[in-house]
């Protein structure tokens, strides 16, 4: 019993650490950032003010987020040196490929004067992450486009500026849409934490080792890219356009007789979840999200969105998914709504990590913060041989 929440002793017995971070109900569906609801920070915060919310455990007041804002503005730009670690890769290279170098690469840049154990320089760190994450994810995209970098501009809003830095050239400003910028602050919202998390599990264990949390958060990214993970919404918008290729909402349900196949090993990408075996309350305020954007676009007859619709209206009448809880999760319609708003598929895991960055870091820091903390080191059960002897080659 801690406070309000209730937890059975079989839960505990598999958790993995004590966090004052996020809270999931899978059952229920619910998500709560330093306990408040997800529903009421996507209508009530923006994604600054969760950084704090989600850093220091509280929403910031007026002057706290002018002051949080200033120094997150402060550290957008990224040694010009960084560019050459790009220079490196293909120009076709994955976007997450190239973010898990450069995130890694930014270790090269602050690790010797980062002491993990000195909250103050943790809390750089988390500033310098924030600050730079979009920069980065920008200069990846740049690059690949074949296009000049453009420099973060700190008159703009924190959305506003990586959409500036996307889209703007040498040769004509971009102008920043706010349906756009309000939809994209709100889907890093959404993706800023989860609780434990593969990859959030994977930049504790690998920040448990006293590392720097560049390159603990560079693993992060790493471990984000599987499509079982955090690359599920490049792959689900993948899967809607084989599905529109097979002919549509005609063909959903012969898509579905392929994941029925266990023998097709299909999924229905953007379904499911390791805790929630309910609706995933990030997907409500995603599809919300892509009728308000593709609405004030003009695309509310988005053919994939209506697609995607339809499809999860079948799935969830559908027994194969009902039974085993399977419902959308976040990243069911957060490619609609990233395409919508022209983020190439590519980059949608990038953008992912460029979100979930904060709830990283955060966690790290918690964990770091925590006198008791030791070098993570899971067990195994041993099911291999038992003892033997070593037989001579000319034996063997
Ligand atoms: C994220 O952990 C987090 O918090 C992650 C995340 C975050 O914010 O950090 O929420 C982000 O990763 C969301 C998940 C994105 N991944 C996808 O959308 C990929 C598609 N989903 C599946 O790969 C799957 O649902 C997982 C990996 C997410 C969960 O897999 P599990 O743990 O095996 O799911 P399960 O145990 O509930 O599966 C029960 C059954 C199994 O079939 P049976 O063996 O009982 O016959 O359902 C099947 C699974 O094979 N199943 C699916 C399915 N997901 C599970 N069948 C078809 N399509 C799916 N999507």
């Amino acid at each position: 019993q801690t406070g309000k929440f209730t937890y059975d002793p079989g839960f505990l017995s598999t958790a993995s650490c004590n966090s004052t971070i996020t809270y999931i109900d899978g059952d229920k569906g619910e998500l709560l950032y330093r306990g408040y609801p997800i529903e009421q920070l996507a209508v009530h915060a923006d994604f600054l003010e969760t950084c704090h919310l989600l850093l220091y455990g509280d929403l910031p007041d007026a002057q706290q987020k002018k002051d949080f804002t200033a120094r997150v503005t402060n550290h957008t730009m990224v040694n010009e040196q960084m560019q050459f670690f790009l220079r490196g890769f293909r120009r076709d290279a994955h976007p997450m490929a190239v973010m898990t170098g450069l995130v890694g690469a930014l270790s090269a840049f602050y690790h010797d004067s980062t002491d993990i154990n000195n909250p103050q320089h943790r809390e750089i760190a988390a500033i310098r992450l924030i600050a730079k994450m979009p920069t980065l994810v920008a200069m990846a995209y740049k690059y690949s486009a074949g296009q000049p970098y453009m420099y973060p501009k700190n008159k703009l809003s924190y959305a506003g500026n990586f959409m500036h830095m996307m889209f703007a050239t040498p040769c004509e400003d971009y102008e920043v849409n706010p349906v756009i910028e309000r939809a994209l602050d709100r889907i890093f919202i959404l993706h800023a934490d989860h609780e434990q998390n593969a990859s959030t599990s994977t930049v504790r264990l690998c920040g448990s080792s006293g590392t720097n949390p560049f390159a603990a958060i560079a693993a992060g990214v790493a471990c984000l890219w599987g499509p079982a993970h955090g690359g599920a919404n490049e792959a689900c918008l993948n899967m809607l356009g084989d599905i529109q290729k097979m002919g549509g909402v005609e063909k959903i349900g012969d898509f579905i007789k392929q994941v029925k196949d266990k023998n097709s090993n299909v999924k229905l990408m953007g379904f499911g979840h390791r805790v929630y075996k309910n609706y995933d309350p990030r997907a409500k305020l995603m599809r919300e999200t892509c009728h308000e954007v593709l609405g004030a676009l003009g695309l509310e007859n988005d053919p994939l969105f209506k697609l995607a619709m339809s499809l999860e209206k079948i799935a969830l009448e559908d027994d194969y998914f009902v039974s085993r809880k399977l419902y959308p999760n976040v990243d069911f319609y957060s490619g609609i709504v990233q395409r919508a708003i022209g983020i190439p598929v590519s980059l949608f895991t990038a953008i992912f990590a460029l979100a979930r960055t904060v709830g990283w870091i955060a966690q790290l820091n918690e964990m770091i913060g925590d006198p008791e903390y030791k070098i993570g080191r899971p067990r195994q059960l041993f099911v291999g041989s038992t003892p033997r002897e070593v037989k001579p080659l000319a034996q063997r």
